[in-house]
């Protein structure tokens, strides 16, 4: 017998401040249509002063929860992919537990940056397939704002805050291609990057939670090939090609990266859910954002088959191939 780990429902949360690119303007030496043209970025959300990773994941878990149909207290596990944490611990993961009023199961974080929500996906269908859990909640929380070096405009204006979530639940397949669930994972890291995004500060280092810092263009360059080369892996390891793909749900990070990803993989963006204007680069929480986006405009249907894939910090990366 195949198990699998099913999506049973999704859901997210988006802070009520939406920033538009001219804002930036007023401080910064840039301006909308640069940002628009050379990242696809027209709007992100920021958290409220005072509002956490942790209240945005909790938000996102209840939508996610009310789509499956499934108390919390049916709920073993639950993972949180986060960069940035409430605190250094306890892990934004078991506040969410608590906020959900669970009291049994086991709640961890899991932080590979913007890779972070394909990493937690790989973890929970572990968890499933060996029979440690049975429903997890996988969630995708950040709060980037508060990373953000305000006078650097070749990051601060890409990034925004927000939260979205999976229901996962364990069921039987046949092992092919055919079932519904996570059928195939790719993951890659490769620490030699380092340089190329980073915060620079830390517990250990300066005792502060420090500031993001990115060398663009190489990164630009390294996205595109690692992410089709992932996606590909993926792929192969479902036994699938890309012409049985529906739908890429890739990491929101710069439109262009996304289109030149889908160019390299042969798919047209019509088969590509694009939210990156609206909210620009949510680090872990940008895929399953954009899931529960996909769905409610009707794209992402029940059966099909998605493509999700991600690179970031470290570097690290990878994809997923599920049927919805
Ligand atoms: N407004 C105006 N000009 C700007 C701005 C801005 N906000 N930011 C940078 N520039 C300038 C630069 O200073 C540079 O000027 P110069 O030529 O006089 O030195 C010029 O624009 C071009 O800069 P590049 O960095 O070469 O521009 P590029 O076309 O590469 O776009 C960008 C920059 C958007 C950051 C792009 O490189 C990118 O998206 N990189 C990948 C980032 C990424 O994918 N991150 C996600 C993975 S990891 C994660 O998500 C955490």
């Amino acid at each position: 017998m195949t198990v699998r780990a099913v999506i049973k429902g999704v859901g997210h949360y988006l802070p009520e401040r939406v920033v538009p690119n001219a804002e930036f303007e007023a401080t910064l030496d840039t301006t909308d249509e640069w940002i628009r043209t050379r990242s696809g970025i027209e709007r992100r959300h920021f958290a409220a002063e005072g509002e956490t990773t942790s209240q945005m994941g909790a938000h996102a878990a209840r939508a996610a929860l009310k789509d499956a149909g499934i108390d919390a207290s049916d709920i073993d596990m639950v993972v949180v992919a986060t960069s940035t944490p409430d605190l250094t611990f306890p892990s934004v993961a078991t506040m969410i537990q608590k906020d959900l009023g669970m009291t049994k199961g086991f709640a961890f974080d899991v932080q590979a940056v913007c890779a972070g929500f394909i990493y937690a996906l790989s973890n929970a269908n572990a968890q499933i397939v060996s029979g440690q859990a049975k429903r997890v909640l996988v969630i995708g929380a950040e709060t980037f704002s508060r990373i953000m070096d305000w006078t650097d405009r070749s990051t601060c204006v890409l990034f925004g805050d927000g939260a979205g979530a999976l229901v996962l639940e364990a069921a039987e397949g046949t092992g092919t291609s055919e079932d519904r669930g996570i059928l195939s994972v790719d993951l890659n890291s490769d620490g030699t990057y380092r340089d190329m995004l980073y915060v620079d500060g830390g517990v250990s280092t300066t005792g502060t939670a420090g500031k993001l810092r990115m060398q663009g263009n190489p990164l630009f360059r390294q996205a595109v090939s690692k992410l089709a080369s992932t996606a590909e892996t993926a792929m192969e390891k479902a036994n699938i090609t890309s012409a049985d793909i529906d739908w890429v749900v890739p990491h929101q990070a710069n439109i262009r990266i996304i289109e030149g990803t889908a160019k390299k993989l042969g798919l047209s963006m019509d088969k590509v859910v694009v939210t990156v204007q609206d909210h620009g680069n949510t680090s872990a929480a940008s895929i399953p954002l954009a899931m529960s986006v996909g769905k409610a405009r009707g794209q992402i249907k029940q059966g099909d088959i998605c493509v999700a894939e991600a690179i970031g910090g470290g570097l690290a990366w990878g994809a997923v191939v599920l049927r919805w």
